[in-house]
């Protein structure tokens, strides 16, 4: 058992603490504007491990490798990636942002980050507390999200704690994610767009600058491809079941159930079909897909901490954000 402080991350003096305790190898968990992340040097394969260990990740799911700016690309991707036009328009356009981008990565980067693959996830993110932390360490620090494996991930430095106290010693305060799932993740190889994984940039926002995307899909390849993208993730306690937009479900006997509501129209005709709901949750009461993925992981949270049976969650449309909030529900809704 370590203490875990929470330290403030406007503050010179917890980033000069944070920037030397991983340079020191230790993990340090920080706010990005997507979600909290658990970073560690990537460069220093024992303290990657640190971040595996203090996770209960599996060593197959690779990191991604967050730098200050796109130019530093050229030292950990082999030259003929970081070259791609596409790179350059992406990070002109997407970064900081996010987005993540994976190339083939040059022997600097042990092989412990990308979980033995020959490619590295890179990404430059958009919170003042990141980009200060990674300047002042001095090193690309790799980080996952600073859940527990397969849990809801962190939108807040409490979330943190509350999954990772005891665990590890510093947590960055940078109040709630502005954007709220994690970025999107694009391998460009020879000619070749694939998106990996759906998040916080929206894949049209990308075909529009580079053109269309090629979809890994699911089953067997993707699960080769983008390892760690396993059908069950981002679950929390309670068993999460998807219904229609503007669904709901009847609570069993003894039950207690939560909503998790697209919109207002959505939790009143969930409460009109079906309930009575334990605790309720509405992502947007407009149905402004931003804010839906904003408090997306947040909802769940909370709902996790209400000590229910059973989550309902209503669909939203998938397009925009809308595809990243589908992929993180299905994901929460599926049983390992
Ligand atoms: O927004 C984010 O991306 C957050 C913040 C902290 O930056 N990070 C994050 O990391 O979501 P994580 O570890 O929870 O998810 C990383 C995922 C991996 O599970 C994998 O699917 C994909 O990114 N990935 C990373 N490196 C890869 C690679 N070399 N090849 C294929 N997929 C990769
Ligand atoms: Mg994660």
């Amino acid at each position: 058992m370590v203490q875990t402080r929470v330290l403030p991350g406007d503050d010179g003096a917890a980033i000069r603490e944070a920037a030397a305790a991983i340079r020191a190898g230790q993990p340090v968990a920080f706010p990005t504007e997507t979600v909290y992340g658990l970073g560690a040097n990537a460069l220093d394969a024992e303290a990657v491990a640190r971040v595996f260990a203090a996770k209960d990740r599996p060593s197959f799911d690779p990191l991604i490798v967050h730098l200050t700016d796109a130019r530093e690309v050229r030292r950990y991707a082999v030259a003929a990636d970081a070259d791609d036009p596409r790179v350059a328009l992406l990070a002109a356009r997407l970064w900081p942002g996010p987005l993540t981008v994976v190339l083939r990565k040059r022997p600097t980067i042990p092989g412990i980050v990308t979980a033995g693959l020959d490619t590295v996830g890179l990404r430059v993110p958009d919170h003042p507390v990141a980009r200060r932390l990674i300047a002042a360490a001095g090193v690309p620090i790799a980080a996952p999200s600073a859940n527990r494996f397969g849990r809801v991930s962190p939108t807040r430095a409490e979330h943190v704690v509350a999954q990772l106290g005891g665990r590890i010693g510093i947590v960055l305060e940078g109040g709630p994610c502005r954007v709220g799932v994690e970025s999107t993740v694009i391998q460009l190889a020879e000619g070749v767009a694939l998106l990996l994984r759906p998040g916080g940039t929206p894949t049209e926002t990308i075909e529009a600058l580079i053109g269309p995307l090629e979809h890994a899909g699911e089953g067997p390849t993707t699960a080769s491809l983008a390892p760690g993208r396993g059908a069950s993730h981002y679950a929390p306690r309670a068993r999460v079941e998807l219904v229609a937009a503007a669904g709901g479900l009847a609570a069993l006997p003894g039950e207690r159930l939560g909503l998790l509501a697209a919109d207002t129209t959505g939790r009143h005709a969930a409460e009109a079909t079906g309930g009575p709901y334990a605790a309720v949750e509405v992502l947007s009461p407009s149905g402004d897909e931003i804010e839906r993925a904003a408090r997306l992981f947040d909802a769940l949270h909370r709902l996790d901490a209400a000590g229910l049976d059973r989550i309902v969650a209503q669909a939203v449309p998938e397009t925009g954000l809308g595809r990243a909030i589908m992929d993180r529900l299905r994901r929460a809704a599926a049983r390992a």
